[in-house]
Parts: structure tokens; C-alpha cells; sequence
């Protein structure tokens, strides 16, 4: 595996990760609108190697959207562990998440499932609470 390097996305990235994102049928719904809280993990080569993004509702983060090209090298690890630490820098008091295919993965970092209605109130305004993230999905939460 090459060395990666974590990097906010740029805008003309977008249909790049729109195909990571797709090739998992993970949803884009609200995602280009918030294309400025993308992180890409890109390879020495340039390529994209993974993507993740905290979406900021008041002091919560919605993690969305982490997906990686080539699975179990560690680029989702670095790219969460990296998302985690940004939002402790700033200042942000809990990170929630909906997984229909991770919740299992998750633990790791220190999330925990929580039932919907106890996720904070300031993500339920998201895209994903709305309706792309499907009911019957995992809720997840970290302290931080
Ligand atoms: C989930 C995902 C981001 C993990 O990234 P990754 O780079 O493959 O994972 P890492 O290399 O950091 O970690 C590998 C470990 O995670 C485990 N793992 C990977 N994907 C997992 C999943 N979906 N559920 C549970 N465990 C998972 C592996 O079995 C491996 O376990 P081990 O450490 O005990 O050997 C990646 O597999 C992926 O893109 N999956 C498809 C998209 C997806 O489901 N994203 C989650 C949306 S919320």
C-alpha cells in the first residue's frame, strides 16, 4: 500500500467521489451541497483512495458517505481517525452516523448504537435523517 495523504476534497472532485459513493449504493443525496466538509485520501499517484465527510449540524457531526476504493488497507480507518480528531479541534461535542453496511465496523473509534429518536435533535434535519438513509438504518454516536 502507498503512503496517503488526507486532504479536504476540491469541487471539481465531486463526480469522482459520486462514483465511489455510487458503487456502493451509498446515497448523494444533500452530499454535493455539502462537498466543502468532503475529505479525499489520495494515493502518490494522484487517485482517489477513499472519501468521508462530517457534515456540521450546530455542535454535532454527521459522518457520511466513508467509502474506499480498495477495501481493508486501512484507508477508512485513517480517514475516520482523521475526521474524528478535526471534530474534536472543533470543538464539536458528538458525532452521529447511519450505516446500513459499517455498524459493525464502527465500534472501533468508540460509536455506539443508539436508538433514532435519540440522536440529537439538530441531525435530524439532515438529508440523511430526511429520507436518504433508509428507517431501518443503523444509528450510531460518539461522545467526544
Ligand atoms: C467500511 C469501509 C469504509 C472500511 O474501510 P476499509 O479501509 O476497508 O477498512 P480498514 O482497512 O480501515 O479496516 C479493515 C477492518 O474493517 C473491517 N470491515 C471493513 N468493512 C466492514 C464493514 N462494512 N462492516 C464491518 N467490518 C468491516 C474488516 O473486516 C477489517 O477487520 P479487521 O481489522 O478485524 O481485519 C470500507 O470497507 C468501504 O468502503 N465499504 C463500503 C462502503 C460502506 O459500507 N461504507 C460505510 C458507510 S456508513
Amino acid at each position: 500500500m502507498t503512503s496517503i495523504t488526507i486532504r479536504p476534497a476540491e469541487v471539481e472532485e465531486w463526480s469522482a467521489i459520486a462514483a465511489l459513493l455510487t458503487s456502493y449504493d451509498l446515497p448523494l443525496d444533500g452530499a454535493q451541497k455539502h462537498i466543502a466538509d468532503f475529505m479525499v485520501a489520495v494515493g502518490e499517484n494522484g487517485d482517489i483512495e477513499g472519501v468521508a465527510a462530517i457534515e456540521r449540524y450546530q455542535q454535532i457531526g454527521l459522518l457520511r458517505s466513508v467509502a474506499v476504493a480498495s477495501q481493508g488497507n486501512g484507508v477508512g480507518a485513517t480517514l475516520v481517525n482523521h475526521l474524528i480528531a478535526t471534530a474534536r479541534k472543533q470543538g464539536l461535542r458528538q458525532i452521529v452516523l447511519l450505516t446500513t453496511t459499517a455498524a459493525d465496523y464502527f465500534p472501533r473509534f468508540g460509536f455506539r448504537r443508539i436508538e433514532r429518536q435519540d440522536a440529537p435533535a439538530a441531525v435530524h434535519a439532515s438529508a440523511e435523517f430526511q429520507g436518504a438513509c433508509p428507517a431501518s438504518a443503523t444509528v450510531m454516536m460518539l461522545d467526544l
